[in-house]
């Protein structure tokens, strides 16, 4: 199995509006050197978007460097970052190259860059503007030709509105941002992905090919998806190792995924004393739900169907009825 097999860009699955806009920006600046900042909740992508740039533009055949600045101490970090010279630290029994250093003619993916120490900060601002450094405890002046993308899952205005992240190196790195869009705003992917995973993990775990029924696919979509793609790829990997018939059903889905209740939102504090009119309000109110899951599912009519809970041809009869067409989207940013 490869992803080419399915709708999508460089290994990243997907085929609704927002993610074929998102491939678009992506296609646009894999050859600058331009420093991208990828934004997003946790599993929704952002290294494999960092991964993309990489692998889309010129320096593919040179070093893609993922850190984790959330990950490594702050006295580690800097000469993860920077390198060292022999005895510049108790343990610096040799010199050793930087991230920086080793990217050179490549790509360094900072990840998660909210978590960066304020001395840190300065730093990388320094060497973003001047594109060379010392390693820690040496003169010598290191010049390396690498481009920066960094990531992160918090909101870096907000870091930054609260005093927690520099406001000159957010404009430094904020270049280009890239946001990496929530599942629950990509309904229509839901399908392709978990057709993707159950695929993946199938041929991963060398077991027959597999489906997914109908039911099981309608509980995956109206699921919210708090972790993301990642949770998705996790959930179907559990199914398909615990799955016994050739298809996956209702009976194969995790607890949690099966106790999402429908809505209950009041629509009404109270009925007005002069009274309404009951059909007019049931036929706003169903017109606003299938507008909604239209929406959420790229107006792709099975999916909404399946979130609604009504058949295709159900659906369509309501759809005429309220006079539903699929606005037309501009494909430019
Ligand atoms: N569109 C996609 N197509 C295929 N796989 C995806 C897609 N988006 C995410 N994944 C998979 O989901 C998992 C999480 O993705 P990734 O690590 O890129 O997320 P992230 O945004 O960096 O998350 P975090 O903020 O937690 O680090 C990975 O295994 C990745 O391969
Ligand atoms: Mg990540």
């Amino acid at each position: 199995m490869t992803s080419t097999n399915y709708d999508g860009f460089a290994g990243i699955i997907g085929g609704c509006d927002l993610m074929r806009r998102l491939f678009a920006l992506i296609s646009k600046v894999t050859d600058t050197d331009t420093t991208i900042l990828v934004q997003g909740e946790s599993g929704t992508g952002k290294e494999l978007i960092a991964r993309a740039l990489h692998s889309q533009g010129p320096r593919r055949d040179h070093p893609f460097v993922p850190i984790n600045c959330g990950a490594i101490p702050a006295e580690l970090l800097e000469s993860e970052l920077f390198g060292h010279e022999k005895g510049a630290f108790t343990h610096a029994i040799r010199t050793r190259q930087g991230r920086f250093e080793l990217a050179d003619s490549g790509t360094v993916f900072l990840d998660e860059i909210s978590e960066m120490s304020p001395m840190l900060q300065v730093k990388l601002l320094r060497v973003l503007q001047e594109r060379q450094f010392e390693r820690v405890g040496g003169t010598q002046t290191i010049v390396s030709d690498f481009r920066v993308i960094a990531a992160t899952n918090r909101n870096l205005e907000e870091e930054v509105r609260v005093g927690r992240f520099r406001e000159d190196l957010f404009y430094r790195i904020n270049v280009i941002p890239i946001q990496a869009p929530p599942l629950r705003e990509r309904g229509a992917d839901i399908v392709p992905l978990t057709r993707y995973f159950i695929d993946k993990f199938t041929s991963a775990k060398n077991r027959r090919a597999m489906g997914i029924n109908d039911e099981a696919m309608g509980h995956l979509l109206r699921y919210p998806w708090p972790g993301n793609v990642r949770e998705l790829e996790n959930i179907v990997e559990r199914m398909v190792i615990l799955a016994t018939g050739k298809e996956l059903t209702v009976a194969d889905l995790p607890e949690k995924i099966l106790q999402v209740k429908g809505m209950r939102r009041e629509v009404v504090d109270e009925i007005p004393a002069q009274g309404f009119a009951l059909n007019q309000a049931v036929a706003d109110y169903e017109k606003k739900l299938i507008v909604q899951a239209l929406n959420q599912t790229d107006w792709v009519k099975n999916q909404a169907a399946q979130l609604l809970g009504v058949n295709r041809t159900t659906l369509i009869e309501k759809m005429k009825r309220h006079q539903l067409v699929k606005p037309q989207v501009t494909m430019s940013e």
